[in-house]
C-alpha cells in the first residue's frame, strides 16, 4: 500500500516538475517573443524618422519645401515621445540631424531673405543698402562656405554675392565718372557714360544714375543754347500783389518772357489764384519766407517755420518743387543754412524800384546794370515797376538779352542746384 502511495507521489511531483518546465518554457519563449519583437519595434521606429528626415533633403543640395521649422519641432517631439520606443544611439543619431537641419533651414532662411534685399533683387537705390546687404551676405558667404553637402546651392549663392559686389564698385567708378563729367561736361563722355549705366542690373539704380545724365545732357544743350547768348534772370519780390501782379504778368505774357517770383506765404494764401495763373504762364514760383521776418532775428526752429511754411504752400498751388529759396533783406545765417536744404537766392542788381514813385530810374538803373548772367530785382508789389517792367524788357531785348528762370540760370551757370549754396548770378 505504501509502495503504491509512493509511486503515486512520484509520479504527481514528475506531473507538476513536467508543468512547471512547460510553464517556464512557455515564459522564456513569450518573453523572447516580446523582446524579438520589441527590437524590431525599435529598429523600424528609427528608420521611419531616418527616412522622413533625410526626405527633406533634396539631391540637388537645396532643402525640401515641406521642412520647416513646425514640421522639425513635431519631430522633436514625437523623438520625445516614443524615447523607451527607440535605441538610446538611434535617439542620438535622430537628434543630431534634426539640429543640423534646424541650422541649414536658418541659413536657407537668411539666404532667402538676402534675395529679397534691393542689391541681389534689383530693387533698391540706397548705395548704404547694398553695403549693409553685402556684409549681410559675406556673413551668409562664410556660413555657406562651410557646407559640404550643398554644393550647387552655396555656389549659385556665393556667385550671386560676388556678382553684387562687383556691381557695386562698378556703380562707385561709375559714380566717380559721371561727377568727373559733371564738372566738364561733353556729349561725348555722356553718351559713353550712359553705355555703361545700361549694363547695370539693378533697373532702379540704373535708372537714377541715367536721370542724373539726363539732367547734365539737358544742362549741356541749355549751356550750349546760351553759350554766345545774353541772357539775364528777371525776379520779382513780396507778392502777390492783388492790384499790380496781375499787370506784371500780363506784361510777361505779352513779352513772351519768364520770370521768377519770389512771393510770400502770406500773400500767396490772399491770392492763391494770381500764384496759379503766374506758374501757369511758365514763371517760376518760389518762396520769399512765410511773411517777410528778417530771419537773423529768428532762431533755426523759427527759420524753419517761416520757409517751410511758405514752401508747402507754394508747392500745393503750383504743383511743383522749386529747391530754393529768397530770404527777405538778402539776411541769413549759419542757422538759416541748417534750418532748410534749399539754396538761397540773392541778387546781382538792385532796381532799387521802392525808392521811386516814376519808372524812369527804375528803367535808368536796370539797363545800365544789365550784364549777361545776372539776376535782376524788382518787386511786382509797386506800381512803378508795372510802368517800369515793359520800357526794361524793350530796352533789354534790343541789347540782345534773352530772359531766363532763376533755375536755367543756375543751370546754365553751375549745371545743377546745391542745397545750401547762395547764388549771385555773374
Ligand atoms: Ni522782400
Amino acid at each position: 500500500m505504501r509502495k503504491v502511495i509512493r509511486k503515486k507521489r512520484r509520479r504527481q511531483r514528475k506531473f507538476y516538475q513536467l508543468v512547471f518546465a512547460g510553464i517556464f518554457g512557455a515564459l522564456l519563449l513569450a518573453l523572447a517573443g516580446v523582446l524579438i519583437f520589441s527590437d524590431s519595434q525599435k529598429n523600424q521606429n528609427a528608420s521611419t524618422i531616418l527616412s522622413k528626415l533625410a526626405s527633406y533633403q533634396q539631391k540637388d543640395g537645396f532643402l525640401s519645401d515641406d521642412l520647416t521649422s513646425k514640421s522639425l519641432s513635431a519631430l522633436t517631439d514625437e523623438v520625445k515621445a516614443k524615447k523607451s520606443d527607440l535605441y538610446a544611439s538611434d535617439v542620438t543619431k535622430i537628434t543630431e540631424k534634426i539640429t543640423a537641419l534646424k541650422m541649414d533651414l536658418d541659413l536657407q532662411t537668411q539666404v532667402n531673405a538676402l534675395f529679397e534685399k534691393p542689391v541681389l533683387t534689383q530693387k533698391g537705390v540706397s548705395q548704404e543698402a547694398i553695403k549693409n546687404d553685402l556684409t549681410q551676405a559675406a556673413v551668409v558667404a562664410i556660413k555657406l562656405s562651410a557646407l559640404t553637402e550643398k554644393n550647387k546651392w552655396a555656389t549659385g549663392v556665393t556667385s550671386s554675392i560676388s556678382d553684387a559686389k562687383s556691381q557695386l564698385t562698378e556703380i562707385a567708378s561709375l559714380r566717380t565718372s559721371i561727377s568727373t563729367v559733371q564738372a566738364t561736361p561733353t556729349q561725348s563722355a555722356i553718351d559713353q557714360l550712359k553705355v555703361e549705366v545700361a549694363k547695370i542690373k539693378n533697373a532702379a539704380l540704373a535708372k537714377s544714375l541715367t536721370d542724373q545724365l539726363t539732367t547734365l545732357e539737358d544742362s549741356l544743350a541749355l549751356k550750349q543754347k546760351y553759350a554766345d547768348k545774353k541772357y539775364i534772370a528777371l525776379t520779382f519780390d513780396d507778392g502777390p500783389n492783388g492790384a499790380t501782379t496781375p499787370s506784371i504778368l500780363k506784361t510777361l505774357k505779352a513779352e513772351g518772357v519768364q520770370g521768377t517770383f519770389f512771393v510770400l506765404g502770406q500773400q500767396a494764401q490772399s491770392y492763391p489764384n494770381i500764384v496759379k495763373q503766374a506758374a501757369a504762364d511758365g514763371n517760376e514760383v518760389s518762396s520769399h519766407t512765410w511773411d517777410h521776418k528778417d530771419l537773423t532775428t529768428l532762431t533755426a526752429a523759427q527759420q524753419k517755420q517761416e520757409i517751410t511754411s511758405a514752401q508747402n504752400l507754394i508747392e500745393k498751388l503750383t504743383g511743383k518743387h522749386v529747391p530754393f529759396f529768397r530770404p527777405p533783406y538778402g539776411n541769413f545765417n549759419a542757422a538759416t543754412k541748417s534750418a532748410t536744404n534749399n539754396a538761397l537766392i540773392y541778387w546781382g542788381i538792385d532796381t532799387n524800384d521802392w525808392r521811386y514813385s516814376t519808372a524812369a530810374p527804375v528803367v535808368q538803373n536796370a539797363l545800365t546794370a544789365a550784364h549777361s548772367g545776372a539776376i535782376l530785382l524788382m518787386h511786382d508789389i509797386h506800381p512803378v515797376d508795372v510802368d517800369a517792367l515793359p520800357q526794361i524788357i524793350e530796352g533789354l531785348k534790343k541789347q540782345g538779352y534773352s530772359f531766363v528762370t532763376v533755375s536755367q540760370l543756375i543751370e546754365i551757370q553751375n549745371g545743377s542746384i546745391t542745397p545750401g549754396h547762395v547764388y549771385y548770378g555773374n
